[in-house]
């Protein structure tokens, strides 16, 4: 099973993407999570990526392609994946059809969660992630356990550093220029299927009339 989930800067693709995780047993693929990981641990990949990350712009394509070609070469993906921020331009989707095409694999669903551009800059203010294992919270939609701490390895929730005023507007100017046009691109190839992104339980549901238990 191969899911690319679509969205907006703070639609909840991570969110969703916990949730299938769990229901099918497939890694989370996340090229934001990658470039934060790869920033923590001072590669150069990582300085590189947040140059353009700080500041709410594209990492370049060649760069981001190369990074998923790798993390598709390793061995865990056989069952399937779920792609969470990528691809985000018609080049980098171009691209993924290439590398797809190598290992004979076929898309099986392509989710774009449509959450209202209103809510997103409430979504994204209100988020708090794990500073060690990166898990997601929301200071009203999705609070931790314990105020501050991660329910899952008890380490301090923090803001993300790309989620000020001005770097969210600018992610969400990029999504309407660039990202958006993923949209028609997979409904023409009969692959495209919507969720209203208003609540995770909500979300949750829809995604799994589309995809099955
Ligand atoms: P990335 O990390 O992918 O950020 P993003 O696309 O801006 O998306 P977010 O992670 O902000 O939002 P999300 O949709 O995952 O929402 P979440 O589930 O957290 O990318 C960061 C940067 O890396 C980019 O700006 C770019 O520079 C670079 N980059 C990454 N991929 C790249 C690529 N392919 N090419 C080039 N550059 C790339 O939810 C948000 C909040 O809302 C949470 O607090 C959550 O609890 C809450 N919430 C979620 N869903 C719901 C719901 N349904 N109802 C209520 N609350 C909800
Ligand atoms: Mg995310």
């Amino acid at each position: 099973m191969i899911i690319i989930l679509l969205g907006a800067p703070g639609a909840g693709k991570g969110s969703q993407a916990e949730l299938l995780v769990k229901r099918y047993n497939i890694p989370h693929i996340s090229t934001g999570d990658i470039f934060r990981d790869n920033f923590k641990n001072e590669t150069p990949i990582g300085k590189l990526a947040k140059e353009y990350i700080d500041k709410g712009q594209l990492v370049p394509d060649s760069l981001t392609n190369d990074i998923v070609r790798e993390r598709l070469s390793a061995k865990d993906v056989s069952n399937g994946f779920i792609l969470d921020g990528y691809p985000r331009n018609i080049n980098q989707a171009e691209a993924l059809d290439k590398i797809l095409k190598r290992f004979g694999w076929e898309i099986t669903r392509v989710i774009n969660i449509a959450t209202p551009l209103d809510l997103l800059v409430k979504r994204i203010s209100g988020r708090r992630v794990c500073s060690n294992c990166g898990a997601v919270y929301h200071i009203e939609n999705k609070k931790t356990k314990h105020e501050g701490i991660c329910d899952i390895c008890f380490n301090p929730v923090v803001q993300r550093e790309d989620d000020n005023e001005q770097t969210v507007l600018t992610r969400i100017k990029i999504y309407e220029e660039q990202t958006k046009d993923l949209i028609d691109y997979y409904n023409e190839k009969g692959l495209l299927s919507n969720v209203s992104g208003i609540t995770i339980p909500q979300t949750d549901k829809e995604v799994v009339e589309i995809l099955g238990e």
